[in-house]
């Protein structure tokens, strides 16, 4: 049988460097927070294109965080994609806010950025767009929506890192942008996409 995901066989191109960089920092003895983090951090950020990059545990705790970091919570709405992981819902009701789902495009499997206006009302602070799949959401209109009644976008980029909307990569775009490094993700994709120019997947889909 061939299993759908074998991630062994990409740590066998790599394993050299990944044992030697594994043993240098438990040699080192900073298991948490440490200079290798700090460089991941810097190096993660200048890709994306951002000026902060905090590292954390999980793509979820970046969705939370961020959503605690921007204040919101109880009696807030946050319009997000229905059709996505369980962490996008979860977070904004994990910080006491209400998820407001919106419909997706069923050309993209993205929001359906024609129908969010209908959605904000008086308590809507924040939209969390998804990139769902590694295709970037058009965010043209989120932000202008954001810009107009005055909410935050904190982007949901946890499959979609490496990919760009016009030529900006996604998660430099919103006010936040949250990323996962699960094993599946797309990440190592990017990893190598950034080694192999031209980048693949832009906004507008070709
Ligand atoms: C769209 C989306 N958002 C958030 C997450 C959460 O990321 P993590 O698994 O790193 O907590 C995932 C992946 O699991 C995801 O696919």
């Amino acid at each position: 049988m061939i299993p759908p995901v074998d991630l062994t066989e990409q740590f066998k191109t790599i394993q050299t460097e990944v044992n030697a960089a594994v043993a240098a920092v438990l040699a080192s003895g900073q298991y948490i927070n440490g200079p290798v983090v700090q460089s991941f951090a810097d190096a993660f950020g200048e890709y994306v294109g951002t000026d902060h990059c905090v590292v954390c545990n999980s793509g979820t705790d970046a969705l939370y965080l961020a959503l605690r970091a921007l204040n919101i919570g109880p009696g807030d709405e946050v319009i997000t994609s229905p059709f996505t992981f369980i962490a996008t819902a979860e977070t904004i009701s994990a910080v006491g806010a209400t998820p407001v789902f919106v419909d997706i495009d069923l050309a993209t499997f993205n929001l359906d950025v024609t129908k969010l206006e209908a959605a904000i009302s008086d308590r809507t602070r924040a939209i969390m767009p998804v990139h769902l799949f590694g295709r970037p959401v058009d965010l043209g209109p989120i932000l202008d929506l954001a810009t107009r009644y005055n909410l935050v976008v904190i982007e949901d980029c946890a499959q979609a890192t490496g990919a760009d909307w016009h030529g900006r990569q996604v998660g430099s775009l919103g006010h936040v942008g949250c990323f996962s490094f699960f094993p599946t993700k797309t990440w190592a994709a990017a990893a190598m996409a950034a080694l192999l120019p031209p980048k693949t997947v832009t906004w507008p889909l070709r």
